[in-house]
């Protein structure tokens, strides 16, 4: 039986759950082109859409939010900010963004001009998006084992090294403006990243002179599956952890919406002068002055407040223990998933899960509008909707190996019989699988089409 970990917190506001009956959730879904991104908030019963900006803040980060000094230059919270970036990143030179992808346009505003190769072990929608509206390629390198949904490496969001080294030998060291590696790899199963694995991209890179970034959004839930994954850190602080860890990096983005247990913001970060002298002028630009960086200073104390909590070995155990109690509960039904479950997420291998629908029919998207249609459930796909590429020349549409549905759990939102009536809501879906249906694309836009496609049943 999967064993459930105690909440290591009270509720002290709640928020009303909408119920809907299936019959007005055939019409919501319907109305909504068969796209989760267009249905309102409340139509939604358990929104696992993302773990992103949907966690529950504490009391103390409430009470953080009154002390907000909302002045332009120099607030106090921006200085509480930097003590808290010091002292667990052990970076000096960082500036706020207004989230992830804020971070991201700033540094590859900055390092990436047209032409250049950016490998990552697997770059997130938005990285990806932002790299290639700058006329450059991104790159997924991670390990073999990471598409493999049922090998139970500990580690699948490695890199592969092998191929790193050899991409950079073939596209030349002045092509590689810096490599990145995502912690956890949420595009291939929420999959932690060794230690090891971080040392030796390292290693490799520090000859070249090329920069390693941290995409550092799920840090914390990364170097708690290191503490218990990986040979010599049982005995180490998370937060010891990520003081190593960090100290490989050259730099880092992050959303801050993810471990930073905020509901709004970002950080990006480098240890380069010349750099952050850059990142600083195009911060400007586009963001805000370096001591607020298109937030609110609330927000920046929210933050600051947040990334320590987000340290606390309780709230850590609590919160991966989580996702591993949905994943086992899966399991017992017979549900096929990603395994082993990653820190922040539970992912259905929708090609296991729905065999009779073809690529073309968006496995992953229809399993995604079924747990809706059953339950008020919003999942998301990770799949061909997503990734699919198509090559200008033939025409051909490529679909990437993996069609998932993320089941992404918020942080400090839900409870056990949240999580026990969406294991029982799959586990009919599943019971039922023949029933559901494929679908065909009707509207697209050219990039990061998922957010606004539209569907039809087939
Ligand atoms: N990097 C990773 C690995 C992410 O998962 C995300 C966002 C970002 C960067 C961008 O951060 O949203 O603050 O601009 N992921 C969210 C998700 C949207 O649902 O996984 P952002």
């Amino acid at each position: 039986m999967a064993q459930y970990t105690f909440e290591p917190f009270k509720i002290k506001a709640v928020e009303t759950i909408p119920l809907t009956t299936h019959a007005a959730r055939e019409r919501f879904i319907r109305d909504a082109g068969y796209n989760i991104f267009l249905l309102a908030g409340e139509t939604v019963t358990i929104d696992f859409l993302t773990d992103s900006g949907t966690s529950a803040m504490s009391d103390h980060q409430w009470a953080g939010m009154m002390e907000g000094d909302e002045c332009y230059a120099g607030s106090r919270n921006f200085f509480h900010l930097q003590a808290v970036v010091r002292d667990i990143f052990g970076f000096e030179r960082f500036v706020p963004t207004h989230q992830g992808r804020g971070a991201e346009q700033v540094l590859f505003g900055v390092v990436a001009h047209p032409g250049k190769v950016i490998p990552n072990n697997t770059h997130f929608d938005t990285t990806r998006a932002n790299i290639e509206a700058r006329g450059n390629t991104a790159l997924d390198l991670v390990i073999p084992e990471g598409l493999e949904p049922t090998n139970r490496h500990p580690f699948k969001g490695n890199m592969n090294i092998a191929a790193l080294r050899q991409l950079i030998e073939q596209t030349g060291v002045e092509n590689v403006p810096l490599v990145m590696m995502t912690i956890t790899n949420n595009a291939v199963g929420g999959q932690p990243v060794s230690m090891a694995n971080i040392r030796e991209t390292k290693a490799l890179l520090a000859p070249y002179g090329i920069p390693l970034f941290i995409d550092a959004c799920r840090y914390a839930e990364n170097c708690y599956l290191i503490q218990q994954r990986e040979e010599g850190y049982r005995d180490k602080s998370v937060k010891a952890i990520a003081r190593e860890l960090f100290a490989y990096a050259d730099g880092f983005t992050m959303s801050a919406k993810k471990d930073g247990l905020v509901n709004i913001g970002g950080l990006l970060a480098t240890r380069d002068p010349a750099l952050f002298e850059q990142i600083q002028n195009r911060l400007i630009l586009t963001e805000g002055f370096p001591t607020y960086g298109g937030l609110a200073r609330r927000d920046l104390e929210a933050m600051a407040r947040g990334l320590e909590e987000a340290l606390d070995e309780n709230y850590l155990t609590y919160r991966v223990g989580q996702v591993r109690y949905l994943a086992e509960r899966l399991l017992e039904a017979g549900v096929p998933i990603v395994e082993p479950p990653g820190g922040h997420a539970v992912f259905l291998d929708a090609k296991r899960f729905l065999p009779h629908l073809p690529q073309s029919q968006f496995p992953a998207q229809a399993l995604v509008v079924a747990l809706y249609l059953a339950g008020g459930i919003r999942a998301v796909e990770i799949g061909g909707v997503m990734f699919a590429q198509k090559d200008a020349a033939t025409g051909e549409t490529h679909y990437p190996a993996l069609e998932l549905v993320r089941l992404a759990i918020p942080r400090r939102v839900y409870t056990q019989s949240h999580l026990d009536y969406v294991a029982e809501v799959i586990a009919r879906v599943y019971a039922e699988r023949q029933q559901v249906r494929g679908l065909r694309l009707v509207y697209e836009q050219p990039r990061l089409r998922h957010f606004t496609a539209r569907f039809e049943m087939v």
